[in-house]
Formats: C-alpha cells, structure tokens, sequence
C-alpha cells in the first residue's frame, strides 16, 4: 500500500514539472493565436509560480486543519479544472487566470504531498519514498518537452494544456483509495483511526504498535506547546527553518530553472544553432535528470543526505565554472564540451539539489508546526523560482551568460559550508527521533551523533 500511496501522491509532482516545462513548448502555436506583447507573456508565464506562491503561504494551515488527503483531494480537482479552462480560453486574462488555478492547485500539493508521504512511510526508506515525488517532477518535464518535440501545428496548445487534466483526474481518483496520515490523526486526538491507518499503509500482520506508541508519545510531550507561525521562530525550531529554507533557497539559485526553462536559448547563446539540435540538447537534459533522480532515490537512504548535497554542490559548481570558461575563451572549450558539461551540472542537481529539499524539509520539522514550515519552505522555492526565471532573461541581455552562471557557481560553493555547518544527516532516523532531538537543546547539525549518544544513554538505563 505505502508504494501505490507514495506513487499517487507523486503525481502532484509531476504536475508541477509538466506545468514547468509545458509553457515552453506551447509559446508558438499560442502565439499564433493570442499573440502577447512581452510585458502580458511574461505576466503569463508567471502566473503559476505566483499561484503556487499564494498557495504556499496557505497551504501548512489547510493542511493541518483539514487533514492532508482531503485538502490533496481538492487540489487535484482544481488541478484538473485549471487545465481545463486553460484549453477552453478565448482571451488572453482567461489565460492568465487558469494559470494562476493551476499555480494555487501546485502550490498547495507541492507543501502537501512530500509531507504526506514521508508521515506514512517507515523510516528506513522514507528518502527514497518522498523522493519520487522529485522523479515524477522530473517525468512531467520530460513529457511536456517530448509532447512538444512530437505534437506541433496550429491550435497543439490547447491539447497539450489540456492533457494536463488527465493526471490531475488521476491523482484525484487515486486519492479516494488511500488512508488519512496516522500521524496526523494521533495530532487531532484519532489514536484508534490511526491504527486502523497504519494496518492498511503497512504489509498484512506487520506490528503497528510500536510505531504507533512513538507517535502518541511524540504527540503528548509536544501538546501544549505552541502552533502558530510565531512558534516557527523558537530556538529549538528556527535552525530548521533556517535548513529548510536556506536548502530552497541553494536549489533554486544553484540556476536549475535558468537551465530548465532556458535551455534552447542556452544552447543557442554557446554556439548551437540549428532549432533540432537545441530541441534535442533540451530534451538531454530532461532525460539525464530524470535517471540521475532514479540514482539518487537508490543512494539517498544509504549514503546519507549529507554527502549527497556536498556532492551536488560541489559538481554543480565546477560544471557551471567550465562553462563561463567555454563562454569566456570559446577557442579553449570544444563546443561539444558544452552540452556534456551542462549534461553533468543537471546530474549533479539530479543526485542532490534536486530531491534533497524537499525530503529533508518533509523530516525537520516537529509534527505540531510540520504544515507551516513545510509552507515557509515552500515560499521559498516558488519565490526564489520566480525571482530566477523573471530575472534570467534580463540577465543574459544585461551582464550575460558568463556572469550569471559565474553567479550561480558561487553560490552552490556556498552551498557546501551550508550542507557543513548547518544541514543534519536524517537518513535512517525515524521523524520522531528527529523532533526529539530538535527539543534536546543540542545544535540541529549533531542529529545523527546527538541520537546515537541518546540511543546509548538509554541501553545503559536498561
Ligand atoms: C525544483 C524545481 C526544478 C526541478 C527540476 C525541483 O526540485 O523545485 O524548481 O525545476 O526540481 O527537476
């Protein structure tokens, strides 16, 4: 059951990698008929980032107050609605506003999803659960540029925006089949509904006690504590939210968007200028993330978080270095050199960057304040999105490419003291032990030694 919930849940991620990536490849048969200045086409654009973002802001309260399947459920029928009106539009602010739907439809799963699935999975493969929620991200781009290499022609925009209704359909009818979170029923004071969960979610006759008393216990030392966003702040939870937001955003302004959104015109500005070989360059970098993704999801619960993000960082920012050299000095770099490097930058996002956030601010968080920090998180990656995929464009015409990406290499550099100094290894705890430690008054980054030595303290109690 945890392997078909963690794949229905999945499908808002890949929502969110068709939406990014669809805008793309929709712009010329669009064009064709609602030709939009730039100001309108870039407002456009943005408006699913911008949804999301809203979205994001709201998304924690809803989530804790309504139960994380219910309110998945009404993002999912408002995901298909938006792709719905999308492809039925005869003016341009119908547009504007189905995409601003489907943004809010986004923004609401992508807090919603990872959390569900990592407080229903076991501990021991919770990273590689919530981590397909990055690969269906991944999936949703490759298919929205593999849709666009294959279906052009006049009036193709309306098909492609409205294919977007049939996995939003499924996720909703997927949804219907799947159980509550049982740690979100112990929260609300449903210890019994919780069981009853936890049976269905784990193999026939496997012992849910024990999993479900760390629960209760968890929930009892936690009650009376405070909820609001205020308590977000409270030294034992700010050095979370500082990893959570601080891991979105690295990921956003490691330049990944910049890449995913722009890569023809990336291609175009390092020498490439046939159409196709742009369009198959681009369709490269859809494929190398998405297998990279598979290896990270197969590596993440058993190297550890930790040394996957140093990894990334660290390739990420070396690839990004040799392409301003190649842009800088064109006659030191072959221009194939290029494409491989820029292939090697999405694998080094793929194995790290790219799922690590958002499992890891699915596992920081202690329960009572896990829907709103998730959403800080959130605003985090929309915001930071949006501010790299408006300012792109501007930059590539101001100061230009070499700049920019020299930008984003320092950045991911920074990346690597931050994953040092601050990120905590999670892999293999359960989210119990890890809100145990957050309130233990031990720095967050000792997690995994802090509950060795606790785990040894209380052997020797026995
Ligand atoms: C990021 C997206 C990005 C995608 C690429 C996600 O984790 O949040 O902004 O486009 O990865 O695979």
């Amino acid at each position: 059951m945890i392997y078909f919930l963690a794949t229905v849940a999945a499908i808002a991620g890949f929502l969110f990698g068709y939406d990014e990536g669809v805008i793309a490849v929709v712009r010329p048969s669009l064009d064709k008929d609602f030709p939009m200045g730039p100001l309108v086409a870039g407002f456009m654009t943005a408006a699913v980032p911008l949804g999301a973002l809203a979205a994001a802001g709201l998304a924690g309260r809803i989530i804790d107050r309504f139960g994380r399947r219910r309110v998945l459920m009404a993002a999912a029928a408002l995901f298909a609605l938006g792709a719905l009106i999308a492809s039925a539009i005869t003016a341009v602010w119908m547009l504007v506003l189905a995409r601003l739907i489907l943004g809010l439809a986004i923004g609401v799963a992508a807090v919603g999803a990872p959390l569900y699935i990592a407080e229903t999975a076991p501990h021991r493969i919770r990273g590689a659960l919530v981590s397909t929620y990055q690969l269906a991200i991944t999936i949703g781009i490759l298919v929205s540029y593999l849709t666009g290499l294959f279906i052009s022609g006049d009036g193709t925009w309306r098909t492609m925006f409205g294919l977007g209704a049939v996995p939003g359909l499924l996720f909703l009818a997927g949804l219907a089949f799947l159980p509550e979170s049982p740690r979100w029923l112990v929260l609300k004071g449903f210890p019994d509904d919780a069981r009853a969960s936890l049976r269905r979610l784990r193999a026939a006759g496997w012992p849910v006690d024990g999993e479900l008393d760390e629960m209760v216990r968890s929930a009892q030392a936690q009650a009376g504590r405070k909820t609001g966003y205020r308590a977000l702040l409270e030294p034992a939870i700010r050095p979370a939210l500082i990893v959570a937001v601080g891991l979105f955003f690295l990921q956003q302004l490691s330049g990944i968007n910049a890449v995913i959104y722009y890569a023809p015109q990336i291609f175009s500005h390092a020498g490439f200028d046939s159409a196709s070989t742009q369009m198959l360059a681009t369709v490269g970098v859809g494929t190398v993330n998405l297998l990279t993704t598979v290896l990270a999801m197969f590596l993440i619960d058993r190297i550890g978080r930790r040394p996957l993000l140093i990894l990334g960082f660290a390739g990420a920012s070396a690839a990004m270095l040799v392409i301003v050299l190649a842009v800088i000095e064109p006659t030191l770099v072959p221009s194939w050199v290029i494409i491989v490097v820029l292939l090697l930058y999405i694998a080094s996002f793929a194995i790290s960057l790219g799922p690590l956030p958002h499992v890891m601010m699915s596992e920081i968080f202690p329960l009572r304040v896990r829907g709103l920090g998730m959403s800080m998180a959130s605003i985090s990656n929309w915001g930071f999105n949006f501010i790299v995929v408006f300012s792109f464009p501007l930059m590539l015409a101001g100061p230009g490419l070499a700049f920019t990406f020299t930008i984003f290499a320092v950045i991911c550099l920074g990346g690597i003291f931050f994953t040092m100094t601050r990120v905590p290894e999670t892999t293999g705890l359960s989210l119990e032990a890890i809100e145990t430690h957050c309130h233990s008054g031990r720095p967050l980054v000792t997690l995994k030694r802090g509950v060795a030595a606790g785990a040894a303290v209380a052997a020797e109690d026995d």
